[in-house]
């Protein structure tokens, strides 16, 4: 499977321009779409799962036009939006049997098709459940399973891992990289730690604008040498933070111990350590658009 978008741009009524000339060729595993609130990943999901139409530009998947052959498109590709909402009175099953039915699988197949994918998801279980005594983290996977449902090769998910606790968090994303190894998967998060473990290639969103398109590794070979962790006196904090990126700060006995980005400041030792990814993507935003990173994208990480 290959999706190659050229000069991609969308504005909605009242002038913000929500992409502008994004240009991105995505083929096989998993990609991840990175970005701070407000950058455009939503839009750029939308626009893929043929949801929002985009105002210039072209999109195909698998030679199809994403604009002409709306319905073909749509057949190849399951799409997990930002805020899922599902109906609480129903089961499980009968949630994802009413979807098989919208996605037009065929009747005989409804009943199979719906409990190989709640098999899939580990639902399996939970079946007869009202979905409203679902965890967060079950109402994801049952989001997954009805992305899942007709079998596309295309998977698009966008946050999939906001208000899911670590335990739930790690599972779904173990999750996702075993539907990885046979499906593309698009998934957009603001959170560095969903991507890290998983993708393949990564592409981070910036006001609407692509600033970074590769791999992880290459995004961390940028941050190579600026990693580091400094122990310090509490008062020291505020100087440090004038100058470097803090990454993490855990409170010992009066004193902090750091894990901070960037040049070091003279007056205190900073022990050099191997750039992560959550370091790389600071170090990267910060000194590619001056943008600092919001403190909850990293705390969330952990
Ligand atoms: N339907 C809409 N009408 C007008 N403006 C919109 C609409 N949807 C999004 N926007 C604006 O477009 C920009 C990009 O929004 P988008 O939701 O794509 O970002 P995002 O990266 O998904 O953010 P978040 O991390 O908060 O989900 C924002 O400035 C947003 O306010
Ligand atoms: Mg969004």
């Amino acid at each position: 499977m290959l999706i190659e978008i050229v000069n991609l741009n969308k504005s909605y009524r009242g002038g913000i321009q929500a992409l502008q000339d994004v240009n991105l060729k995505i083929d096989s595993g998993m990609f991840g779409l990175l970005g701070p609130n407000g950058a455009g990943k939503s839009t750029l999901m939308k626009i893929l799962a043929t949801l929002e139409i985009p105002s210039s530009g072209n999109i195909k998947i698998d030679q199809l036009d994403l604009t002409l052959q709306r319905k073909q498109v749509r057949a190849s590709l399951g799409y997990l939006p930002q805020f899922f909402g599902v109906y609480p009175q129903m089961s499980g099953y009968e949630f994802l049997y009413f979807i098989a039915q919208l996605n037009g699988v065929p009747r005989k197949k409804i009943h199979s098709r719906v409990m190989e994918t709640l098999e899939d998801v580990a639902l399996a279980n939970a079946r007869d459940r009202k979905v409203k005594t679902y965890s967060g983290g079950m109402v994801r996977r049952l989001g997954i399973a009805q992305a899942l449902i007709h079998d596309p090769k295309l998977l698009i998910v966008d946050e999939p891992t906001v208000g899911l606790d670590p335990e739930e968090r790690i599972r779904f994303r173990n999750l996702l990289s075993t539907i990885g190894k046979n499906k593309v998967i698009i998934l957009s998060t603001h959170i560095v730690g969903d991507i890290s473990s998983t993708c393949d290639d990564l592409a981070i969103l910036s006001q609407g604008k692509i600033v970074y398109w590769g791999s992880p590794a290459t995004l961390i070979q940028k941050a190579k040498s600026k990693s580091w962790v400094v122990e310090c006196p509490e008062e020291a904090y505020s100087e440090i933070a004038a100058h470097m990126q803090i990454i993490s700060t855990i409170p010992s006995s009066g004193m902090l111990q750091m894990r901070v980005v960037g040049e070091p400041v003279r007056g205190f030792h900073f022990a050099p350590v191997k750039a992560n990814l959550e370091d790389a993507y600071m170090n990267f935003m910060e000194e590619q658009t001056g943008e600092r990173v919001d403190e909850d994208m990293l705390q969330e990480a952990k």
